[in-house]
This record gives structure tokens, sequence and C-alpha cells, in this order.
């Protein structure tokens, strides 16, 4: 099985991961950065263009060895377009309040517009949406005012509840979290 965790730069994907059992994890952007998977730089962005064509292709390398077919058997990626890959059988959304994005993503040094960029496209659900335009079962976990064990936790707790066919809770499904009003607000 594989599940793509997703979310806006700075929810905290990359500490979750490193923190889950029992799964095998691939981490896009190191992928994309070892293997040479962009385009380009954007210069106004500070940031690789990912090659998505040739990141599916390394992925679908990757997943070779991995039996994927057993239910049990499961692999993360990791990364903030995971959610488009090919054969994702389940998306988990890490959220957080833009106004605690703003907090984490003025720790990286990243310039205001890049901020602004990612806490508006946070507050507009862009991810998320995108996730359900491509998968059939999308998950949201808030991860604001919780630790990252905690997010491990529940990050736990939605893939066991996956592998063991068993109803998910109310709180993981997509709709509960709106920050519509953060839109202009967080300006
Ligand atoms: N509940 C939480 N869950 C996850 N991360 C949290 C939580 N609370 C605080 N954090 C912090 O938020 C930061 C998230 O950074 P991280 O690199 O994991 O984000 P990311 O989603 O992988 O970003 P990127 O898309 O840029 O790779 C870390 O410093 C982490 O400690
Ligand atoms: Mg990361």
């Amino acid at each position: 099985m594989i599940i793509a965790l997703s979310g806006t730069p700075g929810t905290g994907k990359t500490s979750t991961a490193k923190l889950l059992n029992d799964c095998n994890i691939i981490n896009m952007n190191k992928l994309i950065k070892e293997h040479k998977l962009y385009t380009g730089v954007d210069h106004k962005r500070d940031t690789l263009i990912a090659d998505q064509k040739e990141v599916q292709k390394q992925i679908n390398h990757e997943m070779q060895n991995i039996n994927h077919g057993d239910l049990n058997n499961t692999t993360v990626i990791e990364g903030h377009l995971s959610h488009k890959l090919e054969n994702i059988d389940a998306v988990i959304v890490l959220r957080c309040h833009p106004s605690v994005l703003k907090k984490r993503l003025d720790k990286r040094g990243y310039s205001k517009p890049k901020i602004q960029e990612n806490i508006d496209a946070e507050a507009i659900d862009i991810i998320l949406s995108e996730a359900a335009q491509v998968c059939e079962q999308v998950y949201e976990i808030n991860t604001t005012g919780n630790t990252v064990q905690q997010t491990q936790e529940q990050v736990e707790e939605i893939i066991k509840n996956i592998q063991e066919n068993k109803q998910m809770p109310v709180k993981y499904f997509p709709g509960t979290i709106n920050w519509i009003e953060e839109v202009n607000s967080s300006r």
C-alpha cells in the first residue's frame, strides 16, 4: 500500500515521517536532489522545479523492490507533491493554522513573499483540493498546537485504520478544517 503524506511546506511532513514505525519512507525532496530530478531553479521562490515525469520514474524504480501488494507493507511517500504521484492508495494531508505556519516558515528564514504564498495556499486548502481531485481516500490532520509525536501517532492511526479496513474517525475527514477567514487577515 502506498500513502502520500502531503501538505503545504512547513506543515511537518519530514519531521513526522522520521518518527513513523513499521513502514518504508521515501522523502521526495531528498530523492529530487539526489537524482537531480528537476528541470531548473525557480529563483523567485528559491526552489527547484521538479520534473514530475522523472520523479515518477524514480519512484516506480524504488517501488520495484517493495511488495506493496501486501496491504501491511506500507510505503509512505512524503513531500508537498506526493499527492500527484500515480498509484497512491490514500493521501494524508498535514494542516497547520496559517498564523502558526507563518512562525514555522519565519524560523526557516524564508522571504516574506515565499511565506505569504505558502500561508495563502494553506488558508485556501490548495493541497487538500488537489488531492481530492486525484485520490478517493483523502484524510487531513491538524498539526496546530500538537507535538510532532502526536502527529506521528495520528498518521499511524490513519494508516492502521486503512490497513485493517476499520472506520476512520470523523476528525480525519476533509472539511473540518476551515481557515478561509485567514486569507486577508494574515496580510
Ligand atoms: N504537530 C507538529 N507536527 C509536525 N511538525 C511540527 C508540529 N509542531 C511543530 N512542528 C515543527 O514544524 C516544522 C516542520 O518542518 P518540516 O521540515 O517537517 O516540514 P515539511 O512539511 O517537511 O516541509 P517541506 O515541504 O518544506 O519539506 C518542524 O520544525 C517541526 O518540529
Ligand atoms: Mg520536508
